[in-house]
């Protein structure tokens, strides 16, 4: 017998309306020390249920089954319950099945009738698999738990025009800046039990909100875009993500070249009617200006602007400025501005090249609403366990930092029914001589 990670049981969840075909995997995995038979389930419907309440690691998946069949099990469970692999058994590997049980998130197959070392084998292997994603949930606390068990409780499923739809664009003129840091914990933070949230990655050629948050989605923003004229809720349902926060996701393409297959329009069109579904909609942007960023900027209730503390990125950042100033919308596009420093170190380690916020609030004539601090270290972790900072623990900087900024944003925009505060000019002269100088404005 081969055993799988040392000292771990897998628990398995039979589904099959058959009872005898129930009881002869029971029989065959009770040989096995590190296989344990946690349930078993004769319905779709009721092998939804049996995994909410046992939350078994792998779920053997029968097809044909009577009141539900087994693929939208499959897309109930994987939503519902993260940890759960689901396995399809087949009596044959009908290509149009197995493309659906994909879509619906299952992990493998097995053909009937099933050998007891395919059996074994298919367990082991998806359970390794989805080791990320236990680690992963069992970094999410509670504060994102509230969310993640209001989705459960509607299965996951999208209603439309329920949302209060604030559109808040996250952008830098400058690459690594920290957009889809902060995009992706702004998301995050903003979650709450009332409050539904989309994450966007409109990064459409690198875009990489899949690796932060440790997310494959077989589908992607294209799948949207070339529906944008003809959208229905299912659709919609089948092309977002759920992450273990709660958050809903829209990935950018598997590919860079498909990112030319995408119209800036189709994506202003698809971001307001998602808007009419959510309570914000994040989202994450590429770092050059071009008709799509333009598209966003427009359709943005927000754009928050990141900014590192130092002389470029201040001198892009400027440029930035002085293009949304010119740029003709109703309102102007830099009331719209909240202004963000990233990677922010202290009064003492400064002197390494960092300008402090002060001088660049001078310089550039806008309020720094949010400062979020240089930490490596945590950054990376929550980046390699694909869990946002805010996720684990919102008392400890950056992550409170980040929250901070989640929350300002939510006054902001709900103050006065959403309507878009003035962001206060500076009306000192504190543009001083030598500020101009630091950088060549
Ligand atoms: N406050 C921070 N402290 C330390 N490291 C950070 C911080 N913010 C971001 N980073 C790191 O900097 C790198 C770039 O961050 P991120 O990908 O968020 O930036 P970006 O602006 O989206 O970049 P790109 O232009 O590639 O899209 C990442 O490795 C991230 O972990
Ligand atoms: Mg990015």
């Amino acid at each position: 017998m081969s055993s799988g990670p040392e000292g771990e049981v897998i628990r398995v969840l039979i589904v099959d309306d058959i009872p005898d075909t129930r009881e002869n995997l029971r029989k065959l995995l009770a040989f096995e020390a590190d296989i344990e038979v946690v349930g078993a389930a004769g319905t779709g419907r009721e092998a939804v249920q049996k995994a909410g309440e046992v939350k078994p690691d792998v779920v053997l998946m029968d097809i044909n089954m009577p009141d539900m069949d087994g693929i939208t099990a499959t897309k109930a469970i994987s939503t519902a319950v993260r940890t759960a692999a689901v396995v399809i058994m087949s009596v044959q590997s009908e290509p149009g099945y197995l493309r659906q049980a994909m879509l619906a998130g299952a992990r493998d197959f097995l053909t009937k009738p099933i050998s007891s070392e395919e059996l074994y084998t298919t367990i082991r292997r998806v359970y390794e698999r989805n080791e990320p994603i236990r680690l992963q949930e069992q970094q999410i606390t509670s504060i994102a738990t509230s969310a993640v068990q209001t989705s459960q409780q509607s299965g996951g499923v999208i209603s439309p025009i329920t949302g209060a739809g604030h559109v808040i664009v996250v952008y830098s003129p400058q690459g690594g800046a920290g957009t889809t840091t902060v995009a992706t914990n702004m998301a995050t933070a903003l979650m709450r039990q009332d409050t539904r949230v989309l994450l966007i990655d409109c990064d459409l050629q690198f875009g990489d909100i899949d690796a932060f948050l440790n997310v494959q989605p077989q589908l992607n923003i294209t799948d949207l875009t070339k529906a944008v004229n003809d959208m229905d809720e299912e659709i919609v349902n089948n092309v977002l993500f759920t992450h273990g926060t709660g958050l809903k996701v829209l990935v950018s393409p598997a590919h860079p070249e498909q990112a030319y297959d995408i119209d800036p329009e189709d994506v202003k069109k698809l971001v307001r009617i998602l808007s009419a579904s959510f309570d914000f909609i994040v989202i994450d942007t590429p770092t050059q200006y071009d008709q799509l960023t333009l598209k966003l900027f427009e359709v943005a209730e927000r754009i928050v602007l990141v900014c590192n503390p130092t002389i470029p990125a201040v001198r892009n950042t400027r440029k930035m400025l002085d293009i949304f100033d010119n740029l003709e919308q109703p309102g102007g596009l830099s009331e719209k501005i909240l202004f963000v420093l990233n990677r922010v170190v202290n009064e003492r380690e400064r002197g390494r090249g960092t300008v402090p916020a002060s001088s660049i609030e001078s310089h550039l004539k806008h309020d720094v609403v949010g400062q979020i601090p240089l930490d490596e270290r945590s950054v990376l972790t929550s980046v390699n366990q694909g869990v946002p900072l805010v996720a684990k623990n919102k008392t400890r900087s950056p992550a409170r930092e980040l929250a901070d900024l989640a929350d300002l944003i939510r006054r902001k925009v709900e103050a006065e029914g959403g309507e878009i505060e003035e962001v206060p000019e500076q009306t000192d002269q504190r543009s001083k001589s030598g500020i101009r100088a630091i950088f060549g404005g």
